[in-house]
């Protein structure tokens, strides 16, 4: 389904949390390759994707969205997962080691939130709002927070030496 035009500074937002989140799981996996020599730098740029991307883009979806057409359980979904995520993200910026397991469960749920929003919830928005209260939208987050542009944000891919 095409993705209507209001929804869609929040799917180019998913599409680079996906990227993210695949990227937090090859961090857990490289453990042994750097992860530690790299993890302070590794916590500022968790910091800036979470101050600056994630918590206004879940802020957006909270507020903006025209939550009044759908079944309570849908928002208690995206309300529930959003609060495992910002408490996986707390816990790895204020962790002087890495935590490879909660850097695997933050990629996974994640990227699960994602997929569940652009393959469910926004089907979902399209298909039961009319299109004045979609507009509406648009409208919202036309005025919400500036989107990172660079990718300096991104934790970098460490291999093998
Ligand atoms: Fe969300
Ligand atoms: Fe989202």
């Amino acid at each position: 389904m095409q993705r209507h035009e209001s929804l869609r500074p929040l799917s180019r937002d998913h599409h680079l949390a996906l990227r993210y989140a695949n990227r937090l799981v090859a961090l857990a996996d490289a453990e042994g390759h750097g992860l530690a020599r790299h993890w302070s730098d590794i916590r500022l740029r968790f910091a800036r994707y979470w101050s600056e991307a994630l918590a206004p883009h879940f802020g957006e979806e909270e507020d903006a969205l025209p939550w009044e057409y759908l079944d309570p359980d849908w928002r208690e979904r995206l309300l529930d997962d959003h609060h495992r995520i910002g408490t996986l993200f707390r816990h790895l910026m204020a962790s002087a080691v890495a935590d490879t397991g909660v850097l695997r469960e933050l990629g996974r749920r994640l990227g699960a939130h994602a997929r569940w929003e652009e393959q469910e919830l926004f089907r979902v928005f399209q298909e039961r709002v009319p299109a004045g209260a979609l507009a509406r939208v648009a409208a919202k987050l036309a005025h919400g927070h500036e989107r990172l542009t660079d990718l300096g944000w991104l934790p970098p891919r460490l291999t093998p030496n």
